[in-house]
């Protein structure tokens, strides 16, 4: 079997439209989606994620603002520019780009920022109701896998999931959102990380692998089975000399032996990340219609 390849680019692109119709619309009623998203040091990762939600506002005529802080910021000064945010009525979003410096405490940051424009659905109130399924702003990237795994035909109703990666970000909400008893949900998921004993005999257990540890290349062809569907959350840079930059971006999976295994697979680039920055201008749309109390 070679694997269908999950085209994320593709299905960002019809969300997307779905969303720019949506912003144009409600411009034309006098309201305008804000979103500001706060960088805090030089982390060269986070610059491109960082630009990259910039251009998706533009694309989708959302109003946007980066706010570039040297790494030396006090944590005061940034709580207190959430704040000065928090009051404004230009954002219905925002956004701190994680990881902060060390000196920063993430957990004092993600709490000072008004629940109702946590688009990244990091705040406790915001996790919290996504626990128990109430509704809420959905983190971006597990959000993003859910879209993707419906959107392509492959609907994790009664499927055994298996999330490789236990983080805030990815690994733990996406186990989440996926066991919900909803619509695009009621998986049975099991979630590995670096301490599970023998990891593949599990992995092999998968109909649907996420993998989210951020090693290289980890997922190996015989740790999965016939006919899984993977979804690869992986952004390592790799050398590679024969690029023109010297490097190069691959997932958490060998792709190239699990395709030949998979029903379906998604590419790194071009899989979940252009879905994250999709559902982060979502959530941003639906913050401006919750403030500016919208119907539909
Ligand atoms: N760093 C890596 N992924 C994310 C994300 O989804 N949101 C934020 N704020 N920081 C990140």
């Amino acid at each position: 079997m070679v694997a269908e390849i999950i085209n994320g680019n593709e299905v960002a692109k019809s969300i997307r439209a779905e969303i720019k119709a949506e912003v144009a619309k409600m411009k034309s009623k006098g309201i305008e989606p804000g979103l500001v998203v706060i960088i805090v040091g030089e982390d060269p990762a986070s610059q491109v994620y960082v630009r990259k939600k910039g251009e998706a506002c533009n694309e989708l005529g959302i109003c946007s603002e980066t706010n570039r802080l040297p790494a030396s910021t006090t944590e005061e000064d940034l709580l207190k520019l959430i704040d000065k945010y928090n009051k404004d009525p230009k954002f219905d979003g925002i956004l701190v780009q994680l990881p902060l410096p060390k000196h920063i405490s993430e957990e004092k940051v993600l709490l000072k920022i008004d629940p109702s424009k946590d688009v990244d659905g990091f705040h406790p109130i915001n996790v919290g109701k996504m626990v128990v399924g109430s509704e809420c702003y959905l983190p971006c990237t597990p959000h993003g896998i859910q879209e993707l795994l419906v959107r392509s035909g492959n609907d994790p109703k009664g499927k055994h999931v298996v999330v490789l990666g236990r983080s805030n970000i990815v690994g733990k909400p996406v186990a989440c959102i996926l066991i919900q008893k909803a619509p695009g949900a009621d998986a049975t998921v099991t979630i590995c990380h670096s301490r599970t004993t023998n990891l593949p005999a599990i992995t092999r257990q998968a109909d649907i692998l996420i993998a989210a540890i951020g090693q290289p290349n980890f997922v190996k062809a015989d740790m999965v089975k016939d006919g899984v569907v993977v979804i690869d959350v992986g952004v390592n840079r790799i050398n590679d000399p024969t690029t023109k930059s010297g490097t190069r971006l691959i997932g958490d999976v060998d792709f190239e032996a699990v395709k030949l295994k998979a029903k379906a697979i998604t590419p790194v680039p071009g899989g979940v990340g252009p879905m994250t920055i999709t559902m982060l201008m979502k959530n941003t749309v639906h913050a401006a219609k919750v403030h500016h109390k919208w119907k539909d």
